[in-house]
């Protein structure tokens, strides 16, 4: 397979790479059944997050000898001081279920804090979704992208590449690469009115988010 930049013009064959994987697949995807009891329906709010992050350019794919799209990074830039401004976007999400997802990403926004960790970046690449086919999963095509997707952010000059992990297979390709982890939530202990909004099956007991700098 080839390793390629995502253009808009790719973003169709994309989105079907996500609702056949990540939007069914995904641990948090599955545990609050995003696309419904059957899985056939659609989520809108997270197909214009997905497809919003592409013309930043900063997003790349894995693409078999055929053409078929095996595997997704969609990244993006980010940079201080839009807390306020996600967090509103989550609590305005008119889809219930997506609205839980940005609202634990706004909170592990908030724990992480790492431009407060790293007081002389100011702006960062961060991998928003990772996918890869479930036929080819454990082969290295995450790492691989994880990789080619630091090395891009490296080469459009970003000091900071970052990866929130939601899932335990996405946190050990990162750590694998050498990020460091600077924060983690236990998912028993993100709770609303004194329950666990997510209980996702094991592995996957928390959320990890990993950091790595990429100049010196
Ligand atoms: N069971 C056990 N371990 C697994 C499995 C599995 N089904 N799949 C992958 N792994 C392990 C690998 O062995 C490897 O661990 P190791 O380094 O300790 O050996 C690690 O996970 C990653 O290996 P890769 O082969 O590089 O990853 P892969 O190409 O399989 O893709 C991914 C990993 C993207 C997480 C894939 O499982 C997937 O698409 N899952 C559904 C979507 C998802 O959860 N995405 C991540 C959410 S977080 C985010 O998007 C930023």
């Amino acid at each position: 397979y080839d390793i390629v930049p995502i253009t808009p013009k790719d973003s169709e064959k994309v989105l079907e790479h996500l609702r056949k994987f990540f939007f069914l697949e995904e641990p948090l995807n599955i545990n609050i059944k995003l696309l419904g009891e059957n899985g056939d329906e659609r989520c809108p709010e997270l197909e214009s997050y997905c497809v919003g992050t592409i013309p930043e350019g900063l997003s790349l794919m894995a693409v078999s000898r055929t053409g078929k799209v095996i595997g997704v990074s969609l990244n993006g830039s980010h940079e201080p001081g839009h807390l306020d401004e996600m967090q509103s976007n989550a609590d305005n999400c008119p889809n219930l279920r997506f609205r839980k997802i940005l609202q634990l990403l706004v909170a592990v926004e908030r724990g992480s804090d790492v431009f407060t960790k790293f007081p002389d970046v100011d702006k960062l690449v961060e991998v928003r979704i990772i996918s890869v086919d479930s036929a080819l999963r454990g082969r290295g095509i995450a790492k691989a992208l994880l990789e080619k997707s630091r090395e891009l952010a490296k080469q459009k000059g970003y000091p900071l590449f970052r990866v929130d992990c939601t899932s335990n297979f996405s946190a050990r390709a990162v750590a694998r690469l050498g990020l460091e982890c600077v924060y983690e939530l236990r998912y028993e202990d993100y709770c609303k009115n004194g329950q666990p909004v997510f209980q996702p099956a094991l592995p996957h007991t928390e959320v990890k988010s990993y950091v790595q700098r990429l100049q010196v």
